[in-house]
C-alpha cells in the first residue's frame, strides 16, 4: 500500500523537473561549470561551489527545458563504476541487481537476510526531498521507498546499539571502479541510531515512479535529506547495528573535509569552499543554503546538545 507522506511539503513547482534532473550534465556544461572538477570529491562539481555569492532574489522558478531521456545516464557519482561521471552510466547498464538481498545484523535480536521482494512489502511511500550535494548544487527529487526505521525495528536492536553501518556491494567483476585502489572499498556509510529511525530517513527503491536506474543506486539506496548527498549510499547489501561510530568511506579518505554527520549547514564551510549558497540544478543563479537543508523543524532537536561546528 502506498502512502503519500511528502513531509514536509514541497510544492510541485519546486520539484526539479525530470528532464532537468536527467540532464544535469548538459546543464552544467552549458553553464560552463565543468572546469576545475576535482577527481576526488564527494559529489564532483567543485566549480559549482566557488561561484558567485547568493542571488539577492533566489526564489526564481527552475528552467524546465525538455531533455532526451539518455541524459539521465550521463552524469552520476558512483565510484564503484568510475570516477568519470560520464562513464558511470554506460558501465553500469549490465549491472545485475536480480536477485538482491540485504543482510541485517550486528547488535540485533533478530538478524536476517531480506530479499528485495520482502523489503518491497514494507509500506511504500512517496517523498519529494531536496538533495544538497556537499559540492554546492541541489535538486528536488520525488523518491519512492520505505522508511528505514521499519526495517530496523523488524530486527529488534539491542539496547547497546547506537549506530547503523551501511555497506555497499563489493564485486569488482561487475564494478570496474573497485579496481581503483585509491578507495577503501567497499563504499560504506553510517548514521546514529536515532537518525536511522527518523521518519524522513528513506530507503529509496524508485524515483519518478520508476525503479531506480542502475546509476542511481539500484535496486536500493539510502536517502537522508538533511545531510549532504554522499551519505546516500547506493547498492546496499549489508546493514549492521553497532555500539561504536562506524568508519565511512569519505570520512576515512578526508576526515576534515567530510564529517561523519555531514548535516547540511550554511554556517560551517568546507575547508576549501563556502557552504552558504547552492545552485539548484536548472537555475542560473545561486540561492541561500538552508540549515539542515530546510528540514530544521523536523531534525534539529536530535543535535541540540552538539556543537555543529565541531561535530560536522
Ligand atoms: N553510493 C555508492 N555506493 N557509491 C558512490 O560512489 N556516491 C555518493 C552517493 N552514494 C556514491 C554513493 C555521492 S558522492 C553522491 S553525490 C550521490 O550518491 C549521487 O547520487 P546520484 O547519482 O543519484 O545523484
Amino acid at each position: 500500500m502506498r502512502k503519500n507522506t511528502a513531509a514536509p511539503s514541497i510544492s510541485a513547482s519546486e520539484i526539479t523537473p525530470k528532464a532537468v534532473y536527467l540532464s544535469r550534465r548538459d546543464f552544467i556544461k552549458s553553464a560552463g561549470l565543468l572546469a576545475g572538477i576535482s577527481a576526488l570529491a564527494a559529489c564532483g562539481i567543485r566549480a559549482e561551489a566557488v561561484g558567485e555569492p547568493p542571488d539577492a532574489n533566489p526564489a526564481k522558478p527552475a528552467a524546465d527545458e525538455p531533455t532526451p531521456y539518455y541524459s539521465i545516464t550521463g552524469y552520476n557519482n558512483y565510484y564503484e563504476f568510475s570516477t568519470d561521471k560520464e562513464s558511470v552510466a554506460p558501465l553500469s547498464q549490465g549491472f545485475s541487481t536480480d536477485p538482491w538481498s540485504v543482510e541485517v545484523g550486528g547488535l540485533v535480536h533478530k538478524p536476517g537476510t531480506f530479499p528485495l521482494e520482502e523489503l518491497l512489502e514494507f509500506e511504500q511511500v512517496d517523498r519529494a526531498y531536496r538533495l544538497r550535494c556537499v559540492e554546492g548544487w541541489s535538486m528536488v527529487i520525488p523518491w519512492q521507498g520505505f522508511e528505514l526505521g521499519r526495517l530496523i525495528a523488524a530486527v529488534e536492536p539491542m539496547t547497546s546499539a547506537r549506530y547503523v553501518r551501511f555497506t555497499a556491494l563489493m564485486d569488482s567483476d561487475q564494478m570496474p571502479g573497485q579496481r581503483n585502489t585509491l578507495f577503501p572499498w567497499p563504499y560504506n556509510e553510517g548514521l546514529r541510531l536515532d537518525e536511522a529511525y527518523h521518519s524522513l530517513t528513506l530507503i529509496a527503491t524508485s524515483l519518478y515512479g520508476e525503479p531506480l536506474p542502475n546509476q542511481n543506486g539500484a535496486p536500493l539506496r539510502l536517502v537522508v535529506p538533511w545531510k549532504y548527498g554522499f551519505k546516500s549510499i547506493k547498492a546496499i547489501v549489508r546493514i549492521d547495528l553497532t555500539e561504536e561510530q562506524p568508519p565511512t568511506l569519505w570520512n576515512t579518505i578526508a576526515p576534515h573535509e567530510y564529517g561523519f554527520y555531514a548535516n547540511v549547514n550554511p554556517f560551517v564551510d568546507h575547508p576549501r569552499w563556502s557552504q552558504a549558497s547552492e545552485r539548484r540544478i536548472g537555475e542560473l543563479t545561486r540561492r541561500p543554503t538552508l540549515l539542515f537543508n530546510g528540514y530544521e523543524a523536523e531534525v534539529a532537536s536530535m543535535y541540540s546538545d552538539m556543537d555543529l561546528s565541531v561535530d560536522y
